[in-house]
């Protein structure tokens, strides 16, 4: 069992049915200011004894109910990989590739769990807004799970993402507005039409989809917790996520703190870097090439910050020139990211410094990759070359410099 609980007022509210947000904080919502009223769901201490008395866990053990169809759509372990050109001369930096889950991004983790809770309440329809890729992945379970979904976008998401929704038999509906404006369609639709909402931290079922990472690098690091995380932040779900498993890790005793999570935004869209540096919740206007961290308003944006304080940790923002050259610098050591995603590793090379003094060259640090390049590859445009064809003929292949 669990309970929700609000990440504002706290208040506890106990049932087994679906709640988005807190009936009492939601109201305050101006549209102006940064969500309130984003509920947690909070396990029960048997559950969380049960996981501790295992010699391995597995999200299975952290989920809020019980799941059945894991095997029809698989959400890791992904792998983890080390690189020395990416590691800046540290010993134990480590990338867990999510970009690897089988739509191509970190979201396949919450939108599996709201494609297991959907089957469970029976609930054929699932409506969520996306900038791309939580659409992606929605219709990637739906397809696999026999799910309806409905997706609003905005009409400037990069192509690749809408068009994996679109063979994925999603029911795409591009609105001619910001993210910002398909989230709120999106939630006045469900309310009107019915169906489950999907959206990232509206529904707090898709945290305990995204904390399922956190578990997996408990068990990657040999039953250990890393010392530093680098996550990529736009609505601050991911980050609330990757925080809220180690937190269910430590409630259960298996690790004794948190480790210390940097989130990573783009300088042009970082109203939750603004938040946590000076109090300032309201609402900006994001631009940004890195379009699944392009947030005006972040759903998550007041649990991330308040999360990201309680591990000791802290928000930095990158620019997006900073953000391509370590694109490109990840697809030259072998990882294929996107745009949003590379942030992270962006991130990491700027905190550098700090953590080796912080915790000695042997740090332990995770940067976190969440979304494959394919994803979105006019983000390349004019920073690489095609070549020119070559003649065919055995003289031209002298003409080669390699
Ligand atoms: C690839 C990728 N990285 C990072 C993020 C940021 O996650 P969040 O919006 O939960 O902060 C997203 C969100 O869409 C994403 O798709």
């Amino acid at each position: 069992m669990f309970k929700y609980v609000c990440s504002d007022c706290h208040r506890e509210y106990l049932t087994e049915s679906l709640m988005y947000t807190c009936p009492k904080c939601s109201k305050e919502n101006d549209g102006k200011s940064f969500l309130k009223g984003i509920l947690s769901v909070e396990l029960d201490d048997e559950t969380l004894s049960k996981a501790k008395a295992k010699e391995h866990v597995t999200k299975e053990d952290f989920y809020p109910f019980e799941t059945k169809y894991s095997s029809y759509f698989p959400v890791g372990p992904t792998p983890l990989m080390r690189s020395e050109k990416l590691s800046q001369g540290l010993e134990n930096v480590y990338f867990k590739l999510d970009n690897l889950l089988p739509s191509g991004s970190f979201k396949d983790r919450a939108s599996y769990l709201v494609g297991e809770l959907a089957l469970k309440l029976g609930e054929r329809k699932v409506v969520l807004a996306s900038t791309g890729n939580a659409g992606a992945a929605m219709s990637a379970v739906g397809a696999a799970l026999g799910l309806d979904v409905l997706l609003f976008v905005p009409e400037s998401a990069p192509v690749n993402k809408l068009m994996q929704s679109i063979l994925y038999k999603a029911h795409v509906i591009p609105v001619a507005g910001t993210y910002d404006d398909a989230f709120a369609l999106s939630i006045e639709y469900t309310k009107r039409h019915g169906g489950i909402n999907r959206n990232t931290a509206y529904n707090p079922f898709t945290i305990e989809g995204k904390k399922s990472v956190s578990i997996e690098l408990f068990e990657d690091l040999g039953r250990d917790k890393p010392d530093v995380v680098y996550v990529p932040v736009g609505d601050g779900c991911i980050i609330s996520g990757v925080i809220k498993g180690f937190m269910d890790l430590k409630r259960a005793g298996l690790i004794e703190t948190l480790p210390e999570v940097v989130g990573v935004q783009s300088t042009g869209s970082d109203a939750i870097k603004r938040a946590f540096d000076f109090a300032d919740y309201s609402s900006i206007v994001a631009d940004t090439i890195a379009d699944s961290i392009s947030v005006d308003l972040p759903a998550a944006g007041r649990m991330a910050v308040s999360y990201v304080k309680k591990t000791g940790g802290r928000m930095i923002s990158v620019t997006d020139d900073e953000i391509i050259s370590a694109e490109l610098e990840l697809a030259g050591s072998g990882i294929f990211s996107e745009p949003a995603s590379s942030a992270a590793y962006s991130g990491f090379v700027k905190d550098r410094e700090r953590i080796e003094k912080k915790y000695g060259p042997g740090v332990k640090a995770v940067v976190l990759v969440t979304g494959t390049a394919f994803k979105d590859m006019k983000a390349f445009d004019g920073k690489v070359r095609m070549p020119d064809a070559m003649e065919n003929d055995v003289s031209a292949l002298d003409k080669i410099r390699f």
